[in-house]
């Protein structure tokens, strides 16, 4: 994975003339194209107090509205920092969305010191996420704080 080169492709996406959602849109297919380990990416919006699903790509999931503390996106939000989860069956606060995800990353989002959102990735490998993934996605969020 080229972790300088995605971030400029993000770059590339938010100057698009495009709408957020579009962009995000895009930033999630990129991502799921580009890296074999990401099967599942998508953002999360905060919305009265809650993480509401955003764009992302990758099958449907149930879990559409998620309260700080629920689940491993809950927890990021909560705690304000990245979970890297490298085996979800050792997670007890977990939200499976199918049972092929192994291990799961999740970014938050900051503005002006707030979460108001995060960048989720789940991957169908066990143990796939590196400092240079985590890297890579808080760079992204970095970025994509500027949209919100
Ligand atoms: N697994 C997440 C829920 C969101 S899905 O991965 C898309 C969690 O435990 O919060």
């Amino acid at each position: 994975m080229d972790s300088e080169k995605l971030l400029e492709e993000v770059k590339g996406i938010l100057k698009k003339d495009m709408d957020n959602e579009g962009k995000l849109k895009q930033i999630c297919k990129l991502l799921k194209d580009r890296v074999k380990h990401y099967d599942w990416v998508g953002f999360y919006l905060v919305k009265k107090g809650r993480l509401v699903l955003g764009p992302y790509v990758g099958e449907p999931t149930e879990h559409t509205d998620i309260g700080f503390g629920e689940g491993i996106c809950g927890q990021a939000a909560d705690r304000e920092e990245t979970f890297r989860v490298q085996d979800v069956t050792k997670e007890d606060n977990y939200l499976s969305c199918s049972v092929e995800v192994k291990s799961e990353l999740v970014v938050p989002i900051f503005k002006d010191g707030e979460v108001v959102g995060e960048l989720d990735i789940d991957s169908h490998e066990e143990s796939p996420f590196t400092d240079e993934d985590e890297r890579l996605i808080e760079d992204i969020c970095e970025e994509v704080a500027e949209l919100l």
